[in-house]
């Protein structure tokens, strides 16, 4: 009999993702949780829905993937839980003297991966939809093994074995970081250069490492060749083949292998509310 025999696994039928059924977060045995590590590493973005997590449930279970790694810097400079800095709102609302109650906004984030401007990038990250506007705010995914698997052998040859630079100065909402300046040479941009194709720590198998277009570079090309290139390589990481959309619904739990997925959002309408808490797991660095 398999361990954690309630549990169920259904894959999306798309490239990627699965909704695991049969779970509660907050009670979770080793071999449920073995499960669902497992289901992970399969289909690379698992969704758990109809969880009422605390957020000290929402950090207990993401400490079960690892360390937790606090957010970057939010728009105001500081945490917005005062009691759970490890914990991230990623909302549009703002308080009653405009101060934004969370980060991303209201608008698109365009295609990225989560901090690879960082030397180590978190491995994993999971949202928890607490508010959910009627229409809009999607997720879509993308698997970046496919991409990888799949690429064209010219741009194969490009690329294999060297280094991108993954600039720091905006965000995937394209507001500016605080106390970063417009780049004008992206060969200089501030941030971590990494491998474009990289090594999965876990599953050993490669997939591209793209980070996010704007400012992106990758080094030994020269700049009319990076941007030939990454235009080439963004259109096919991001083809809708390798690709999988999720509506999201208050409850819901999504948790992703930041490592080999790329990730965006729609925007919404401004005047309905969405909000999430969002925890992440330290990483390594991609190799
Ligand atoms: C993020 C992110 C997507 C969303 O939290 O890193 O890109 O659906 N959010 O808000
Ligand atoms: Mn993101």
């Amino acid at each position: 009999m398999p361990a954690a025999p309630s549990i169920e696994v259904l894959p999306s039928g798309k490239a990627l993702g699965a909704e695991i059924k049969g779970v509660d977060l907050t009670r979770l045995s080793p071999d449920a949780f073995e499960r669902i590590r497992q289901a992970y590493h399969d289909h690379l973005v698992i969704l758990i829905r109809d969880q009422d997590l605390s957020d000290p449930e929402l950090i207990a279970f993401g400490k079960r993937f690892g360390e937790l790694e606090p957010p970057g810097m939010s728009i105001i400079g500081k945490p917005y839980l005062d009691d759970y800095p490890d914990v991230l709102v990623i909302s549009n609302l703002k308080s009653g003297d405009g101060t934004p109650l969370g980060n991303l906004g209201d608008g698109e984030a365009i295609w990225h991966t989560d901090m690879s401007y960082r030397e180590t990038p978190v491995s994993a990250a999971i949202l928890h939809a607490w508010e959910i506007p009627p229409r809009g705010g999607d997720t879509s995914f993308a698997n970046q093994y496919r991409a990888y698997d799949t690429l064209p052998h010219d741009l194969h040859a490009k690329i294999e074995g060297r280094l991108m630079v993954h600039d720091e100065t905006y965000n995937s909402a394209g507001q500016m970081r605080k106390g970063f300046e417009e780049v004008a040479d992206p060969r200089e941009a501030p941030g971590a250069r990494h491998p474009v194709v990289r090594t999965h720590p876990v599953t050993g198998r490669k997939c591209l490492y793209l980070g996010r277009r704007r400012n992106g570079c990758i080094l030994g090309l020269c700049l009319e060749d990076s941007e030939a290139t990454l235009d080439r390589l963004w259109a096919h990481a991001s083809q809708p083949s390798f690709a999988w959309t999720h509506r999201w619904r208050e409850g819901d739990v999504l948790v992703w292998d930041n490592r080999c997925v790329l990730h965006r959002r729609d925007g919404f309408d401004p005047a309905s509310r969405r909000m999430m808490h969002r925890v992440q797991i330290k990483g390594e660095r991609p190799a």
